[in-house]
């Protein structure tokens, strides 16, 4: 049996943070990282350019790739263009979307936070999720102008400006009828690579939720199913 080729895309570097996932959960499969940086960040692009864009540059990368099975390691493409996807290659997709369903089974306060690009926190497919998993619960979702980039640049080795963080990050943390958000959803590849530092500035701790590992078990089960 040769060992499966996983193609992972994202616009930068947040999709490592799903490839070391999956590495983790798939050692002897083969991992083709490729990062869109000339577009790079999705996060402010216009809806119709970059559909056509995603679809073009993972064309492409299938081409000359040739996986078994893609992930698009980032929640900005895959909120917008997974359907689109599917529909024009045949080669099975993972996405990476919000985790807002498993923020609303964990969390005790009913408040949750979703940290996203401004384009997911604009996407229908993120506010279908929260009307369907988290009807019960109040959701405050911000679009972070700067995380990503910040995330990038740390990557880079520049220092990250804890001040500047913190206010990225404020918007989540809410508190309603002596209650306040416990739970926080990193709804963008790029945050787990600032995970110690968001904990350092935060107003007050809560769980973080990374998708990375869902997404590498469900990259198994696909594996499994498909005999790959
Ligand atoms: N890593 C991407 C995500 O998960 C987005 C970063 C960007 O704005 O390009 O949404």
């Amino acid at each position: 049996m040769t060992a499966p080729r996983i193609l992972l895309f994202d616009s930068g570097m947040g999709g490592l943070t799903v490839a070391s996932a999956v590495r983790q959960a798939e050692p002897g499969a083969t991992l083709i990282y490729a990062a869109d940086n000339a577009a790079f960040p999705y996060g402010a692009w216009d809806e119709p350019q970059l559909v056509k864009r995603i679809v073009a540059v993972v064309g492409k990368l299938i081409d000359e790739a040739r996986p078994d099975l893609v992930v698009i390691a980032c929640n900005t493409a895959s909120t917008l263009a997974l359907t689109a996807l599917r529909e024009r290659y045949t080669v099975p997709f993972v996405g990476t979307v919000p985790a807002i369903k498993p923020a609303a089974e964990q969390t005790k306060s009913g408040l949750i936070g979703v940290l996203a690009t401004p384009g997911t926190v604009n996407r229908e497919y993120t506010k279908t999720l929260i009307h369907t998993y988290a009807f019960h619960c109040k959701v405050f979702l911000h679009g972070a102008k700067r995380l990503a980039e910040i995330a990038e640049a740390k990557l880079k080795g520049q220092k990250v400006d804890p001040d500047e963080l913190k206010l990225e990050i404020a918007p989540v943390f809410r508190k309603r009828d002596h209650k306040q958000t416990d739970v926080v959803v990193l709804g963008c590849t790029h945050y787990p690579l600032l995970l110690d530092e968001m904990r350092a500035v935060a107003p007050w701790p809560v769980t973080y939720i990374d998708p990375a590992p869902a997404i590498a078990r469900r990259v198994s089960d696909l594996l499994r199913t498909a005999k790959m």
